[in-house]
């Protein structure tokens, strides 16, 4: 008889966004003619941009013929697009190897997938709130979890704790979903801690372009000793829309090593190698192409341009929650707006009154830990018409 990876029955039923999806359909299909406002996942809203667009059609004409065809990719991805990404690190004095650069299709398949390189005895420490799948991937391999509280207390930025041994550690920053940030010295800490205990850091930056402010780090490898200890995983999802286009890359320095039982050293890179020749086939050809486009300085203008809309749109929710005295983190150096529910409300609740009273869409804290009961995110992914739309019936149903 077959066995079931039984690991499986300690995720929740349903993954949290899928969760949401399920609840906006049910309310649209009882009121279909509600018009509602979605500031629920992170999906953005704006095309891609020109550049990109412009690749777009370049790879496909040179997919239409003979000569320029292209079949199987190189395993790591063209050297034309990890050439562009080690370039883009150089402007921030961060120098990358070539082959520490992995393309992947996003930052949440390979923040999941990176758990394979991982005996099941390991020790994941992960922030609460948290990003679902840092938790669900790690329990669906059986691992236990240990959480570092991020709370009003802390700014949502929890330290290292030096009496808790954790053998690998989640860190995302800007925070999905809190919208904090780290500055330079506090992840320090967190790369001191992680070389003391020989751990490794799995470190989330799919929203460092949203950083303004120069003084904050967007990438862990500007932190001395970091290549050290790090894998850092980024997306183009949120940077350059790449939501539904799918492209992202991993950074797995060539120092980190984990020892065998046997004594053995395994490179962590060779291994990830390893791992990704066998069951992963690239990224293709023309979504590479479209990468590259990114980052040139057009395409970097480009995409810094639809950022900028975005941070409008955070700067209209932070206003508005400024006037109605809702206290919240984010919304600067960060897409997310994470406020705490009216009336200290369970979050849950408050996504159903959100809903049913002004029919907007956003993500109740506790999908992403205990600490974000009473805690509640907005995206500022949506137009500025739809945003404003949303502030106006989130007034309207707090009488404000
Ligand atoms: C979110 O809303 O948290 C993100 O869109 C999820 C993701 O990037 O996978």
């Amino acid at each position: 008889m077959v066995k079931f990876n039984e690991n499986y029955l300690n995720v929740k039923d349903s993954y949290l966004f899928s969760e949401i999806a399920k609840r906006v359909a049910a309310f649209e299909e009882a009121n279909p003619d509600k018009k509602v406002i979605r500031l629920g996942i992170g999906d953005v809203t704006n095309p891609l941009s020109k550049a990109v667009i412009n690749a777009l059609e370049e790879g496909v004409k040179e997919m239409s013929k003979a000569e320029t065809f292209k079949g199987y990719g190189p395993e790591q991805g063209y050297a034309f697009l990890r050439q562009a990404i080690k370039g883009y690190y150089q402007k921030r004095n961060v120098e990358l190897d070539i082959d520490e650069v992995f393309i992947s299709d996003g930052a949440k398949s390979d923040t999941g997938n990176i758990t394979d390189m991982f005996s099941k005895d390991n020790t994941v420490l992960v922030p609460d709130p948290v990003y679902p799948v840092y938790v669900d991937t790690n329990t669906m391999n059986g691992r236990d979890i240990i959480f570092a509280d991020a709370t009003d207390e802390n700014g949502f930025l929890p330290l290292p704790d030096p009496k808790v041994d954790a053998d690998i550690i989640y860190i995302c920053s800007p925070n999905n979903p809190t919208g904090a940030v780290y500055n330079k010295a506090q992840l320090k800490q967190w790369v001191d801690y992680a070389l003391e205990k020989g751990a490794i850091i799995l470190f989330d930056a799919a929203y460092e372009r949203f950083i303004t402010d120069e003084t904050l780090p967007r990438s862990i490898y500007e932190i001395e000793g970091a290549k050290d200890c790090a894998v850092e995983f980024c997306s183009l999802s949120k940077t350059a829309g790449f939501t539904g286009t799918r492209c992202g890359y991993t950074i797995v320095p060539k120092n980190i090593k984990v020892t065998s039982s046997k004594g053995q050293d395994m490179y962590l890179n060779k291994m990830w190698l390893r791992r990704q020749s066998t069951k992963f086939n690239g990224v293709p050809y023309i979504v590479q192409k479209a990468a590259a486009a990114v980052f040139t300085e057009e395409g970097l203008k480009q995409a810094d341009e639809t950022l900028a809309l975005y941070r409008k749109n955070a700067k209209i929710i932070a206003s508005t929650l400024d006037e109605i005295g809702i206290k919240y983190y984010g919304g600067i150096n960060s897409p997310y707006i994470w406020l705490k529910c009216p009336d200290n409300t369970d979050s849950w609740e408050f996504f159903d009154r959100l809903l049913n009273e002004a029919q907007v869409v956003g993500t109740p804290g506790a999908g992403f830990g205990k600490n974000g009961n009473n805690f509640f995110r907005l995206t500022s992914f949506n137009n500025e018409e739809n945003t404003k739309e949303a502030m106006e019936r989130l007034k309207k149903m707090l009488n404000k």
